[in-house]
């Protein structure tokens, strides 16, 4: 008789520990460990490995990569060209943000293009699969279908079968018997992923696992299979509009944070060719606080406004407010704009936020922060056809940031005519751009220019 064991689980990164503990020493989370009962003495894993002697490099003999082509022109693209075979793909992401919707729509592109698909569901009934299929239309060639969530089952289907991509929705639906625990725990997830990791290498089939990512409940998250499976894409975007983003946070064939762009329509998700049109469209003219600024996401650059409000405080302590920027980035600038270029912001509210509901890192927007808030405190609006790029230092410095020729080039292509960039990332080939490029190599002198 197996005995059975207690071990805490942090639900977010997987951590194993045998107390429970309120910080996970992990990935830093509170309140994240969950209990499980596991049973020992019995095989850990089913899953058997039968490489048992070293090979030389050397007589490793690869073929050339075919990839299978999804049709999805930006899902193509964060995969790294197309879907390898015998990849494992985990497909992460907020409930009813689109995982189910891309993949059916790209079952249906792979089907067109004659390839056998298998979509596993442990969530919906065939009927509801086939009215989602119905709705976003053009599903014209067989592809099978199987609703159940028992891994011995799903993987006879697939063994048996001749699917060459699979997909699994969702991974906390499944269960392996065996385990004994129920199903979305962390023990279920990391080994009904084994399982299938070894029915892709095995068969060379690519499967993709599509994952929900839940801050509450005792569901295991995605993260604790990141390291498990091949690529990681993640869906991101506010449900309130349209705006979809499809990020790669891993790839093992292909180069990562690359990012597809999509817009959830009534027939399903269409992609967006150019995001920066997307993003500005509807920006409002000659506003006080409103710039353009640009992020390098993967090969791509796309420009965004930025806006910020200045306005009087009624309160002892000024509100601090940033949505989709760094809020401890924003103060950064804030406190060099008193210092450097004697502004007081002692008694100012100040909001800084990106339109569009996405989140940027990229250092480059630091002085289009600084603008914008300039501008909104002078009441004084910026060009419309500025756009901004370099980081802030502390010393009131504009320091050089990546790729300013591309980001150039994309304002260029907009239609902007002006541009502000850091002295030293200044190139004499830019003013072949036919757009009017103005150099600074301090806080004060970009101040002067707007
Ligand atoms: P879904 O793909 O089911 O989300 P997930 O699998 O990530 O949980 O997406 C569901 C949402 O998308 C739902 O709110 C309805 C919306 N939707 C559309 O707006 N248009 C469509 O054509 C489809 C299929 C879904
Ligand atoms: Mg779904």
């Amino acid at each position: 008789m197996a005995k059975e064991k207690l071990v805490f689980y942090c639900k977010e990164c997987g951590f194993e520990s045998a107390k429970w503990q309120g910080q996970c020493p992990g990935c830093k989370a509170w309140n994240t460990f969950v209990e499980e009962k596991i049973k020992v003495g019995v095989q850990k894993s089913s899953v058997k490995r039968d490489a048992v002697t070293p090979t030389s490099i050397l007589d490793v003999v690869t073929e050339d990569e075919k990839r299978i082509k999804t049709n999805i022109s930006e899902l193509d693209r964060v995969l790294g060209g197309g879907i390898v075979p015998g990849s494992l793909v985990l497909v992460g992401g907020d409930p009813g943000i689109g995982k189910s919707t891309i993949l059916l729509q790209m079952c249906r592109n792979l089907t067109a293009a004659g390839e056998a698909v298998l979509y596993v569901s442990g969530e919906e009934s065939l009927a509801q699969i086939k009215m989602r299929a119905k709705r976003l239309g053009g599903f014209e060639h067989d592809m099978l279908l199987l609703c159940d969530n028992d891994m011995d089952n799903v993987s006879s289907a697939i063994s048996k079968g001749n699917a060459r991509v699979v997909i699994i929705d969702s991974i906390q639906t499944m269960i392996v018997d065996e385990v004994g625990t129920a199903p979305g725990t962390v023990t279920q997830v990391r080994e009904v992923t084994a399982r299938l990791m070894q029915l892709a290498k095995q068969n060379n089939i690519a499967i993709f696992i599509v994952g929900h990512v839940t801050k509450e409940g005792n569901v295991a998250g995605p993260r604790t299979l990141e390291h498990m499976v091949d690529s990681v894409l993640y869906f991101e975007g506010d449900g309130s509009n349209g705006f979809r983003l499809l990020r790669g946070v891993k790839n093992r064939f292909g180069s990562t944070n690359e990012i597809g762009v999509f817009c959830m329509t009534d027939k399903g998700l269409t992609e967006v060719k150019n995001p920066s049109e997307f993003m500005l469209s509807g920006r409002p003219k000659g506003v006080p606080g409103s710039v353009i600024v640009s992020s390098i996401e993967g090969s791509r650059t796309i420009l965004m406004e930025l806006q910020a409000l200045v306005c009087q405080t009624n309160f002892n302590m000024p509100r601090r407010t940033s949505v989709g920027v760094d809020y401890n980035r924003v103060n950064l600038i804030l406190a060099v704009l008193e210092k450097r270029a004697g502004m007081n912001f002692w008694n100012q509210d100040i909001y800084v936020s990106i339109a569009g509901g996405i989140r940027i890192n990229d250092p480059a927007v630091d002085l289009g922060i600084a603008c914008a808030v300039v501008s909104s405190f002078k009441n004084k609006p910026l060009g419309d056809n500025l756009m901004i790029i370099g980081e802030v230092g502390l010393t009131g410095e504009i320091r050089g940031v990546s790729n300013v020729m591309q980001r150039v080039k994309e304002a260029a292509k907009m239609g902007y005519d002006r541009c502000i960039i850091p002295a030293s990332n200044y190139d004499k080939s830019m003013e072949q751009l036919g757009i009017s490029i103005e150099p600074v190599s301090f806080l004060s002198d970009a101040l002067v220019l707007i």
